[in-house]
C-alpha cells in the first residue's frame, strides 16, 4: 500500500498544537433532516465554521435513496473529523420520507436531529419555483407563474375548489404529520427546531440555540454575521469575528417568484392554520410564525 492509498483509505495524522489528532470518517452524530427550502443550506454553512463541527457538504440521501448501499458506504461519504468534532450531514428529504425515521433509529437511537422550518406558505412557493426551474419551465412572467401555481394548488370537489393536500409542495409543509412519524422513534429531546424565518432576520439567535443543543461552545455570535439588503437573501457569515473572510449564500439565484393573489394566500393560511397549531402544541413551543 502506498502513501496515497493510506491517505484515502483510512486516516490522517496531524501534528497539531495539542499533540496528535486523528482524523477519521465516522457515522454522523447529528443529522439535519429538513425541511426542504427552509434554510438547511444556510444553517449547515453557518454551523460549519465552528471548529468543533465537521459537516458533509453534499446531500447524502442515504436513508431515502441509497440505503441498499449499506452503512459502510454511508460512513465513506462522511467528512474526516477529529474526536473533538461533531459530524453532521444534511438531507432535507429525510423529514418527509416515511421510511427514514426507523432507519435512522436503527443506526443510532441517540443521534441528534436538527429541523429547520419556515412558514409553510413561503416554503411551498419556494419549492414550486425550484420545481419549475428543474423542469426547465423558466417562466419569468410572475402572473403566468401564479396561474400555474393555482392550477396545481386547487382541485375541484363537486363544484368547490379545495386545496390539493397531496401535492408534494403542499404536503411537505404539513410539518405535524412528518414530525409525528419521527416521534414514534425518537423522544422530543432528540430534536432541535430552528426557526428558518428568524435565521434570516436574527441568525445569531438561532445559532445560539443550535450550539447549545449540540453542546459546543457558543462561539458563533452576532459578530459573525453581515446582514445583506437583498430582498430574500440570507445574511453572510464571517469565518471569524472581525475577519475579512466572509462566506455568502446564493440560495434564490434571482429566480422570480409568482405573484400570488391575496385570496390564495388566505386559502393557504386557512389550510395550514390547524396543522401549524397542532405542530407547535406537539413540540411544546411558541409558534414561530
Ligand atoms: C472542541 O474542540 C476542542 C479542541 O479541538 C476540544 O478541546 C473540546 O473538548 C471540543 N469541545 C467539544 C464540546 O467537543
Ligand atoms: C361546497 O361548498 C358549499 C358551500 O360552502 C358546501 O355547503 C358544500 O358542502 C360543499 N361541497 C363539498 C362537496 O364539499
Ligand atoms: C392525490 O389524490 C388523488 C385523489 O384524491 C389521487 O388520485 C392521486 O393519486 C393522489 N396523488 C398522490 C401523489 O398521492
Amino acid at each position: 500500500m502506498n502513501w496515497k492509498n493510506l491517505l484515502i483509505l483510512c486516516w490522517i495524522m496531524v501534528i497539531g498544537s495539542e499533540g496528535l489528532e486523528i482524523l477519521k470518517k465516522r457515522l454522523p452524530d447529528a443529522i439535519l433532516i429538513g425541511a426542504k427550502k427552509s434554510g438547511t443550506r444556510a444553517l449547515l454553512t453557518f454551523i460549519s465554521i465552528h471548529p468543533n463541527v465537521s459537516a458533509a457538504n453534499p446531500e447524502i440521501h442515504f436513508f431515502d435513496k441509497y440505503y441498499h448501499l449499506g452503512i459502510d458506504w454511508y460512513r465513506s461519504q462522511m467528512p474526516f473529523a477529529t474526536q473533538n468534532q461533531i459530524v453532521i450531514e444534511k438531507t432535507p428529504k429525510y423529514l418527509v420520507d416515511p421510511k427514514v425515521a426507523q432507519r435512522v433509529y436503527n443506526m443510532n437511537k441517540n443521534v441528534k436531529l436538527i429541523v429547520i422550518l419556515r412558514n409553510p406558505i413561503s416554503r411551498a412557493i419556494s419549492e414550486f419555483v425550484q420545481t419549475q426551474w428543474k423542469q426547465k419551465r423558466n417562466i419569468f412572467d410572475v402572473e403566468e407563474q401564479a396561474r400555474r401555481f393555482n392550477r396545481m394548488l386547487y382541485q375541484n370537489r363537486r363544484g368547490n375548489l379545495t386545496i390539493r393536500k397531496n401535492w408534494s409542495v403542499i404536503r411537505n409543509g404539513i410539518y405535524v404529520k412528518h414530525v409525528k412519524n419521527w416521534l414514534k422513534y425518537f423522544p422530543l429531546e432528540s430534536f432541535i427546531f430552528i426557526n428558518g424565518d428568524n435565521l434570516v432576520r436574527n441568525p445569531h439567535q438561532e445559532m445560539k440555540k443550535l450550539q447549545e443543543f449540540l453542546a459546543i461552545k457558543p462561539i458563533i455570535t452576532e459578530r459573525n454575521f453581515v446582514m445583506t439588503t437583498q430582498k430574500r437573501g440570507f445574511p453572510c457569515i464571517r469565518l471569524k469575528p472581525g475577519s475579512d473572510r466572509i462566506k455568502c449564500l446564493n440560495d434564490q439565484k434571482g429566480r422570480p417568484h409568482p405573484k400570488i393573489n391575496p385570496s390564495v394566500f388566505q386559502d393557504l393560511d386557512q389550510f395550514y392554520k390547524p396543522f401549524n397549531k397542532e405542530f407547535f402544541e406537539l413540540i411544546d413551543q411558541e409558534p414561530f410564525w
